[in-house]
């Protein structure tokens, strides 16, 4: 165990999990101000943890120090048993990655005993484009939306605790419930097979009316989100893009607008901490993490 010898301003804050992205999740919590105890086992998560600045190092949750909240960062598949665990051994708020677990019985149990206190990270909430898209369909700036498409594809996954789509749709479906305020209802879908499991989906929910593609089967990586409202559209092209792009149907030239901001994983987390700290909630309360496991799971059950 490495003991701290920094001083930190923020809170004491676990992180079960520092493998690839865990370790994104501990520069940020550091770069926050946190004192950081990292649960971490092999010696990859332990040299990560330790080149990151955990404050601590232990092996399994039974013997983290005191703390004031968690961060839950381990495969999908393990999330519900994880996130119970925490919960039994950490008094405050805990934030698992999505998605929440990945079967609508167990994040129903969730919300039952943790509701109050469990959270899900959903990134794309705190996309300043994704916040941009959701300003102008509230304020109704190009008038009502009339659809909403996503696409999120890959050249290949080489993650095996869940699919493609369990990874991926998530981001999909808080980027649609941000910005629409609602997650509409399932409509209709195609799954793509490969030879051992899923390799896509394309789903169809609605009204309101919203089309997404995942799939690890594309040429390359890409992520796109394209609003059509009734005077207009709004397009995001990319993940790191900087601006989006507004074409009016009037014939006026696109208009780019400026969507830069704290990157999404900071600002998220930035929100958790703050919440430690006595303030507001993050976005994605428990609720929503179990809805969008519904949502998926009806997706799937209705692919052809
Ligand atoms: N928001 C995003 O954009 C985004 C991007 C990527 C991933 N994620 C999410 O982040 C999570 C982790 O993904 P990853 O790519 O970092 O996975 P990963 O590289 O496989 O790392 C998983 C980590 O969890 C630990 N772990 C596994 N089982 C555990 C258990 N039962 N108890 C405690 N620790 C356990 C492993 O520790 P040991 O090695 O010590 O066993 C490892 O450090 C997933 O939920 C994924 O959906 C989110």
């Amino acid at each position: 165990m490495r003991q701290p010898e920094e001083s930190h301003e923020g809170p004491k804050i676990a992180l079960v999990g520092c493998g690839n992205w865990g370790r994104h999740i501990l520069r940020d919590l550091v770069s926050l101000g946190c004192e950081v105890a990292v649960v971490g086992d092999s010696p990859d998560s332990v040299e990560r943890a330790r080149e990151g600045g955990a404050a601590t190092i232990v092996a399994t949750i039974g013997e983290l120090p005191e703390v004031d909240g968690a961060v839950v960062a381990t495969p999908t598949d393990t999330h519900a048993q994880v996130v119970e665990e925490v919960a039994e051994r950490v008094a405050g708020p805990i934030y698992c990655e999505k998605p929440l677990c990945d079967d609508p019985a167990t994040a129903d149990r969730l919300v039952a005993e943790l509701g109050d206190r469990l959270f899900v990270m959903d990134k794309w909430r705190y996309h300043s484009g994704v916040l941009e898209f959701a300003r102008i369909a509230r304020q109704r700036e190009l008038g009502e939306v009339r659809s909403l498409h996503m696409r999120r594809v890959t050249d290949g996954d080489n993650h095996f605790d869940v699919d493609t789509v369990w990874r991926h749709l998530p981001h999909d479906l808080t980027t649609a419930l941000e910005i629409l305020g609602e997650l509409p209802p399932a409509h209709s879908a195609i799954a793509e097979h490969g030879p051992t499991r899923r390799i896509g989906l394309h789903a169809v929910l609605g009204p309101p009316w919203v089309t997404i593609e995942v799939s690890e089967a594309a040429p390359g990586h890409r992520r796109e989100l394209r609003m059509v409202c009734e005077r207009g559209s709004v397009i995001l092209d990319g993940g790191w893009a900087e601006q989006i792009v507004i074409r009016r149907h009037d014939g006026s030239a696109d208009e780019l607008r400026d969507i830069t901001g704290e990157l999404p994983l900071l600002a998220e987390l930035r929100a958790f901490v703050g919440h430690v700290e006595g303030g507001p909630p993050p976005l994605s309360p428990a609720t929503d993490g179990a809805l969008v496991v519904r949502r998926i799971d009806e997706l799937g059950k209705i692919a052809l």
